[in-house]
């Protein structure tokens, strides 16, 4: 497949990979492609590029049907060098060219690919873009599947660019879903499983942001472009991202607070367990017997524990509590939190403790092996409980829940 005509002035000038291609641990024995899309208007437009290895063959390609000084934007949905890594290579043509992409991507794609010189341009949700007789409409859609990701839609068109989202690792050999020689649906399904499925909730949030868009067609950066019951498959997003209220999982957030903030960084997380679509059992350890706590643990899908830093130390029966927890299945998802005021030891204490449960300790390390998520979350380590640290205590609850949602 080459330079195809998906629509009035819009072509795919991706590349089909046949390669059994390694990727996020796994080999994609089907193969697949990297769509990118050319919006040949008053402005030229180029939808995001092909993976780094192809880069060279990429911009040959693009030469056949557009000069590349001529184009006046490179659209960045997502930064995964399967997306943007042929970008160094089009940008050195297409000199006149503003990269636009979300305030995450401008940083990742700049350090990435020094592209310190470059103009970009930062869009946000509902921004607009006029690209001379066409208008992009772009859609924040965080940790879909990584943090900077953001959806493009082309407006006079109906043309949904959603990225990685809606896509399938095929290698297919036509371009439309309603030209496909075998039944798709399954590896369809199978992407959504393995790179969206960990990300229900927000899954959930990018269904409320497209579901007021008239989309007549849906064109991925993997796989097949879906023009055929283009709804079915955003309400198969949509069924497959709900937790239903029947088996909402649990997490048992369990503290000891010196002088209430601990108490408030647990309400706080409790908020954002919410939020994921999981249930925050709280129990603060003064209040309840150790058989009460230790029940509600071991009915639980994942375990908070948080504790204040006092001398160095952890506060009330937050110790005793841990050394009890040997007696309980663990192999669920655990993290440890808590408030201090002069070093927060205890909360390093607590999270010791439970590494020699059997507990899946949830740390930097867990978060960016098994959610490609680069941040120091947790441990949860905030001092007092500020507006900014209770902010961030929800976003961890959050964060935790849907790890459990998908452990
Ligand atoms: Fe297809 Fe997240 O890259």
């Amino acid at each position: 497949m080459k330079n195809i005509d998906i629509a009035n002035k819009i072509k795919w000038v991706g590349k089909v990979d046949n390669r059994k291609v390694p990727f996020h641990r796994l080999i994609l024995e089907k193969g697949t492609t990297y769509n990118s899309y050319l919006l040949m208007t008053e402005k030229p437009t180029v939808i995001d590029t092909v993976d780094i290895e192809f880069g060279k063959e990429y911009v040959e390609n693009l030469r056949e049907v557009i000069d590349p000084e001529s184009l006046a934007y490179i659209v960045i949905n997502h930064v995964e060098p399967d997306h943007s890594g042929a970008l160094p290579a089009l940008a050195s043509k297409a000199k006149n060219a503003v990269i636009v992409t979300s305030s995450k991507g401008e940083v990742l794609l700049k350090e990435m690919y020094r592209l310190y010189n470059r103009e970009f341009l930062v869009v946000k949700d509902g921004d607009t873009l006029d690209i001379g007789g066409a208008t992009l409409k772009f859609f924040e859609t965080p940790y879909l599947h990584t943090e900077e990701t953001m959806v493009t839609y082309a407006v006079e068109e109906k043309i949904l660019f959603p990225c990685d989202i809606f896509s399938t690792h095929i290698a297919n050999d036509v371009l439309f879903n309603d030209l496909a020689n075998e039944p798709y649906e399954e590896d369809f399904k199978t992407y959504y499983d393995l790179i969206m499925s960990p990300h229900r909730p927000y899954v959930q949030d990018m269904i409320k942001k497209i579901n007021n868009l008239d989309i007549r067609l849906i064109a991925p950066s993997h796989g097949y472009i879906l023009r055929n019951n283009v709804k079915d498959f955003i309400n198969n997003y949509d069924q497959w991202s709900r937790i239903s209220s029947e088996n909402k999982p649990r997490v048992a957030l369990v503290y000891s607070s010196m002088t209430g903030n601990t108490a408030k960084i647990a309400k706080a997380m409790a908020q954002g367990l919410e939020k994921s679509g999981v249930e925050a059992a709280i129990i603060n350890l003064k209040n309840v017997s150790e058989e009460e706590v230790l029940n509600t643990v071991t009915n639980a899908d994942g375990l908070l524990v948080g504790s204040s830093t006092r001398y160095g130390d952890m506060v009330g029966k937050t110790e005793s509590f841990l050394d009890a927890l040997s007696e309980i299945p663990a192999k669920r998802p655990a993290a440890a939190f808590g408030s201090y005021g002069w070093s927060g030891e205890a909360i390093f204490h607590v999270e010791n403790k439970l590494k020699k449960t059997g507990f899946n300790v949830v740390d930097s390390n867990y978060l960016i092996s098994h959610r490609g998520v680069d941040t120091n979350l947790f441990p949860l380590r905030l001092r007092f409980a500020t507006e900014d640290g209770l902010r961030l205590a929800e976003e961890a609850g959050r964060a935790f829940g849907e790890i459990v949602l998908t452990q």
